[in-house]
């Protein structure tokens, strides 16, 4: 598989000659191999591809959470320059969430049910950043009405299973938003949503990207060439 982008900055991501390994009952084989692809600031890259050929072990990998039976055989995964492959899983921690982070397809399993939803993007808030219970949580809120979550300080009080589907996928939209990273990944974030839900998700997803575009762009401490690019 290959992907081609033209733009002349770094990529903030490069993915070189990947190949992932199942371990079966009968050897291991090759899940994925010679994936290469790179994505930079702004941009958003589709992957698309029959059933099973290998679009959300990719996924995974770019997070480091392949399941158990599977791993990287070889190839390279580079986060802003730097080697995921051969970080500390401390390191890959601190990456997740801050610089990539995942949209999962079912929210239900992706959250935690006995978390309150502001609770929940709030301690994602404070696993990154400095801050008081009291600041992670209007954070949380702040995303939530980012995402276009109705009545969004009610919404934060409340557990997964007391949301409509739409509203949870955009719960998970924010835990991804919350500590703005340069990557998102979205392993098809709509699927279980009927098709005006679907349209205004991704609509939603390309609305955020642009906001968080412009917030970098204007902000003094940042550079203006790392707005986050989603992957679907
Ligand atoms: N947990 C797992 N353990 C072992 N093999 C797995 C596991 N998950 C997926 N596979 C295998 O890895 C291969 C790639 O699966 P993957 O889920 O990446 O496909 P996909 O392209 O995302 O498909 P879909 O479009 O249906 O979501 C398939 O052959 C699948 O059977
Ligand atoms: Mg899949």
């Amino acid at each position: 598989m290959n992907a081609i982008v033209q733009n002349d900055q770094a990529p903030v991501l490069q993915v070189t000659d990947l190949e992932i390994e199942i371990n079966g009952g009968q050897g291991s084989f090759a899940v994925v191999s010679e994936m290469n692809l790179h994505v930079r600031a702004g941009e958003t890259l589709c992957i698309v591809g029959e059933s099973g050929c290998g679009k959300s072990m990719t996924a995974l990998a770019l997070l480091r959470l392949l399941p158990d039976a599977a791993k990287v055989a070889s190839g390279k995964i580079l986060i802003d320059g730097q080697d995921f492959m051969a970080m500390s899983e401390r390191q890959v921690e601190d990456y997740r969430g801050e610089k990539i982070a995942m949209i999962f397809q079912e929210p239900l399993t992706a959250l935690n049910p006995v978390l309150r939803i502001g609770e929940q993007i709030a301690e994602a808030v404070r696993q990154h950043r400095k801050c008081s219970r009291k600041e992670a949580y209007a954070k949380a809120v702040e995303t939530l009405q980012l995402v276009q979550m109705p009545d969004p300080e009610r919404r934060a009080g409340q557990f997964p299973h007391e949301l409509s589907g739409g509203m949870r996928q955009r719960a998970m939209i924010a835990l991804a938003l919350a500590c703005d990273p340069k990557i998102i990944i979205a392993d098809e974030p709509t699927t279980a949503l009927d098709v005006t839900i679907q349209a205004q998700i991704l609509g939603l997803i390309s609305t955020c990207k642009s906001v968080s575009a412009r917030r970098k762009s204007s902000s003094p401490t940042t550079s203006a060439s790392s707005p986050r690019s989603p992957i679907g």
